[in-house]
């Protein structure tokens, strides 16, 4: 037994080992063959051509083809870490969650944070919504919770999903990110303003991954253990405190580090510097929804907190970095669709889409059984009677059998976790979104009068910096969108366009001349 032990030590990575940790480690091939010459090729004599027989050579060129899987379309570079959830405050009777059964329960989790439109390859410190992604491993399943640092997104229909993404990424003819193409698309979405802002704002640049709060965006459903449902907005607030980059810092930084993101978190778990985020949730009463004053499943608005205040209820920290990027972090898998007993969707047809879209991506990117990968796998028992499909090797449920229903008691449903019925009424047909609810200036109105004056200069010069080489109608259409939400917003961001057009065009290879300090957020209406 102690000679097999070893051996298995020997051909197999146990999850620990690191640079030196051993130092005896025998080469084998993926079948655990011995490796008997990794530096030369088997050739016909030494100046000989290869031999077919050198099967390790094959088997290298071969894994070499197959290393990359597909990135994820958007939210590509990512990094993540473990953690430990913690429940600070009782929510019991909003909703029956096991995660927030008492204070003091704990429950493991994954963060992945990211930026949205960069490439695998992508520099981290770039102006772009960060995506913020939360999985909880409850006892009662994995509840992913996929947000992003801002509590709004550009659209309202997930019909413009697929548009969004190809006008931020790269143009079909040069291959370059294009303003035009950005912009054009932007600012013909009049409801996209309160997103543009945010990410124009000195948000737009999170100092580091753990300068900046997390939002799950979408109004979600609570149900408590007397059937009762309330709608509800979760909001994690960085314990860092909010900081971020001016653009000439960003540059500066992304110069020399592209991954200064990804650095700066696996740096601050390895010293034991854990970054700590405080969950709040705002709380509606599932009838109100009837008669809210705005449209309370819209996307592209927040809840002001004068109505729905804040409610506390936790705490996590990120306190372990993964032993292995790959396998922890780019095979990791989060889907709206995770939604555990008493944490439900909301009628907001963008989250609707997104229950969707993401397992789809994922039986794509990492195959139909990416549920077994360690990160992905739930941590309580799981019995679903899907069988079978490439690379299946947690057991397949033996010989259980494999139909529902059967005599013998396999594959019961549980109805004691149904939702109350939800009452859903209306013809249909393609709705305009618009016709319903068009005031998209209010609230980026409000975000732009809560900035101070120096927060909305830098508003105002990076929106002119990022418009670039837009067509002038295109650059003018942003400023009528700016100016309904505050005349003053418009006025700004036209007197920055001027200035920039009078200094002529950029210099690309002019040094930057990074400020001094990092811009603090004040508590601003996107909090
Ligand atoms: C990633 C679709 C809106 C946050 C993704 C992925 C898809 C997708 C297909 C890649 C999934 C993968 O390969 O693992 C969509 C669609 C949307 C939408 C169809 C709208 C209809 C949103 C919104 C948010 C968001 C509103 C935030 C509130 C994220 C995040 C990731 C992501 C954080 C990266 C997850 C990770 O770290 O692996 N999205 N998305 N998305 N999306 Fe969305």
């Amino acid at each position: 037994p102690a000679q097999a032990a070893q051996s298995q030590r020997d051909t197999r990575t146990t999850p620990a080992q690191k640079h030196g940790d051993a130092p005896v480690t025998p080469m084998t091939t993926a079948f655990g063959t011995p490796v008997v010459d990794n530096q030369n090729s088997r050739t016909a004599g030494p100046r000989g051509p290869l031999l077919m027989e050198d099967v390790w050579l094959l088997e290298k060129l071969a894994n070499l083809n197959r290393e990359v899987i597909p990135e994820r379309r958007m939210h590509a570079k990512g990094s993540g870490a473990f953690g430990t959830f913690t429940v600070t405050h009782d929510i019991t009777r909003y909703t029956r969650a096991r995660l927030f059964s008492e204070v003091g329960k704990k429950t493991e989790m994954f963060a992945r944070f990211t930026t949205v439109a960069g490439e695998r390859g992508a520099a981290d410190a770039e102006r772009d919504i960060r995506g913020f992604a939360l999985k909880f491993y409850t006892e009662e399943g994995n509840w992913d919770l996929v947000g992003n640092n801002t509590p709004v997104f550009f659209l309202r229909d997930p019909r413009k999903f697929a548009d969004l993404n190809k006008a931020v990424k790269r143009d079909p003819h040069t291959n370059l990110r294009s303003a035009r193409n950005n912009w054009d698309f932007w600012t013909l979405l009049p409801e996209a303003l309160m997103q543009v802002t945010v990410v124009m704002s000195d948000r737009g640049i999170p100092r580091t991954f753990r300068h900046m709060h997390g939002f799950g965006s979408h109004t979600y459903s609570f149900t408590n253990a007397g059937g009762e449902r309330f709608w509800v907005k979760f909001h994690f607030h960085s314990q860092q405190g909010i900081e971020a980059l001016t653009d000439a810092q960003a540059e500066v930084l992304a110069g020399k580090d592209r991954e200064s993101h990804g650095r700066d978190l696996f740096q601050a778990i390895e010293r034991g510097d854990f970054p700590k985020w405080k969950l709040f949730v705002q709380i509606m009463p599932e009838l109100d929804a009837e008669t809210y004053r705005f449209h309370p499943f819209d996307l592209t608005k927040v809840w002001p907190k004068s109505d729905y205040p804040l409610i506390e209820v936790g705490e996590f920290e990120l306190n372990r970095n993964p032993d292995n990027w790959y396998q922890d972090v780019e095979q990791s898998a989060f889907a709206p669709s995770n939604l555990v007993p008493g944490i439900g969707p909301s009628p907001d047809k963008m989250l609707q889409a997104r229950l969707f879209a993401y397992s789809d991506a994922q039986r794509y990117r990492l195959g139909v059984n990416h549920h077994q990968i360690p990160v992905n796998a739930a941590r309580c028992p799981v019995h679903s009677n899907h069988r079978d499909g490439a690379m299946r090797v947690d057991g397949n449920y033996g010989g259980l059998p494999h139909y529902e229903p059967n005599s013998y008691g396999q594959w019961q449903e549980q109805p004691q976790y149904r939702e109350p019925p939800l009452r859903i009424r209306g013809d249909a047909d393609f709705w305009n979104f618009r016709e319903d609810d068009s005031d998209y200036f209010s609230q980026p109105g409000a975000l732009f009068r809560s900035y101070d004056p120096a927060q909305q200069q830098r508003l105002f010069d990076n929106t002119a910096r990022a418009l670039g080489d837009a067509p002038d109608f295109i650059k003018q259409r942003h400023v009528d969108n700016c100016s309904k939400a505050d005349p003053a917003y418009g006025a700004g961001v036209a007197a920055a366009l001027r200035k920039l057009a009078e200094s002529g065009p950029a210099d690309p290879f002019a040094p930057a001349r990074p400020e001094a300090g990092f811009p603090r957020a004040t508590p601003g209406a996107e909090d």
